[in-house]
C-alpha cells in the first residue's frame, strides 16, 4: 500500500503555524494586508480566488478583493496595480491567472513590485531563485517541496523528473528540488521516450495538464508520485494528471486529486504573504 500524502492535513497544519505567527505579529501592532484581483468570471478562477480570502480570513489576513470586468483596459489593470505597489499598507498583491485575451499577462506581473509578489512570478523572484537569492517562492512548487518534507521523504541525491516546463509549476519545481540537492531531469511534451526517462525517477512530478495521462508504464516500482493536475471528468469528478488507480499500486507514495497539491499551493500563499513583512523589511 502506497502511502497517500495528504495535503489537505498539511496545509492545515501549516496554516495552523501561520495563524499563531500572525497573531503575535498583531499584537506587535503589524497587520498583513494582501490585494486579490481577479479579471473577468472565469468559474474556476473564482473557485481559486475564493480560496485565497477564505484562507487569509483563517489565517488573519486582511483581503482586499478587485474584481474588475472582463472587458477591461490593460492600462486599467496596471493602473491599479500601481496604485496597489505604492500603498504602504498593502504587502502583498495577486493577480488571478489566466487573463482575457488581450491583456499581456507577462506586462502584467512584470508591473507588480517584486516585493509584493507573493505569487513568486516577477522576472526578479524567478532570477532570486534560480541564483539562491531571497525571494518569493511560486506557491504551487514550494508547497511540494513541504510536502514532501513534512511527510518524511528526502529530496537529496534523489532521481527527480519533472514532466512540465510551465513558468508557474515545471520550470520553478526543477529549480526548488535541484536546490534541495536532487538530481532532476525535466521532461517535457517533445521528449523523445518520455516513459524511460520518467521510469527513472525516485521522485516524480507530474505537471503535464493531461487528464491520466501518467500511467504505471511511467512509474518504477516504489516512487514518489506527485500529481499537479486537475481536472473535472465528463461525470463531473475531479482527477489529476495521473491514473491514481492504475499507479497506486506500484508506488510507494503518492498525492490524491483533490486533497493532494492544490490546498498546498494556498497555504504556501498565507506563507508568503507572512514572508513579504521581511522582504519588505531588507
Ligand atoms: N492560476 C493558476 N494557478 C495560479 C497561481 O498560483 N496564482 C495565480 N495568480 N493564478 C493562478
Amino acid at each position: 500500500m502506497a502511502q497517500i500524502i495528504d495535503g489537505k492535513a498539511i496545509s492545515a497544519q501549516i496554516k495552523e503555524e501561520l495563524k499563531e505567527k500572525v497573531k503575535g505579529l498583531k499584537a506587535a501592532g503589524k497587520e498583513i494586508t494582501l490585494a486579490v484581483i481577479q479579471v473577468g468570471e472565469d468559474p474556476a478562477s473564482t473557485v481559486y480566488v475564493n480560496n485565497k480570502k477564505k484562507a487569509c480570513e483563517y489565517v488573519g489576513i486582511r483581503s482586499l478583493a478587485y474584481n474588475l470586468p472582463e472587458s477591461v483596459r490593460e492600462a486599467e489593470l496596471l493602473q491599479l496595480i500601481e496604485e496597489l505597489n505604492a500603498r504602504e499598507d498593502v504587502n502583498g498583491i495577486l493577480v488571478q491567472l489566466p487573463l482575457p485575451v488581450g491583456i499581456e499577462e507577462d506586462k502584467v506581473i512584470r508591473s507588480i513590485a517584486p516585493e509584493k509578489d507573493v505569487d513568486g512570478f516577477h522576472p526578479g523572484n524567478v532570477g532570486a531563485l534560480c541564483i539562491g537569492e531571497p525571494g518569493f517562492l511560486p506557491c504551487t512548487p514550494a508547497g511540494i517541496i513541504q510536502m514532501l518534507k513534512r511527510s518524511g521523504i528526502s529530496i537529496e541525491g534523489k532521481e527527480c523528473v519533472v514532466v512540465g516546463r510551465s513558468n508557474i509549476v515545471g520550470k520553478p519545481m526543477s529549480l526548488l528540488l535541484l536546490r534541495e540537492n536532487g538530481t532532476v531531469t525535466v521532461a517535457h511534451s517533445r521528449t523523445k521516450d518520455l516513459k524511460a526517462v520518467t521510469r527513472r525517477a525516485d521522485i516524480l512530478v507530474a505537471a503535464v495538464g493531461k487528464p491520466k495521462m501518467i500511467t504505471r508504464e511511467y512509474v518504477k516500482e516504489g516512487a514518489v508520485v506527485i500529481d499537479v493536475g486537475i481536472h473535472r471528468m465528463e461525470n463531473n469528478k475531479l482527477c489529476g494528471d495521473v491514473d491514481y488507480a492504475d499507479v497506486e499500486p506500484v508506488c510507494s507514495a503518492i498525492t490524491p486529486v483533490p486533497g493532494g497539491v492544490g490546498p498546498m499551493t494556498v497555504a504556501m500563499l498565507m506563507y508568503n504573504c507572512v514572508e513579504s513583512l521581511n522582504l519588505q523589511a531588507r
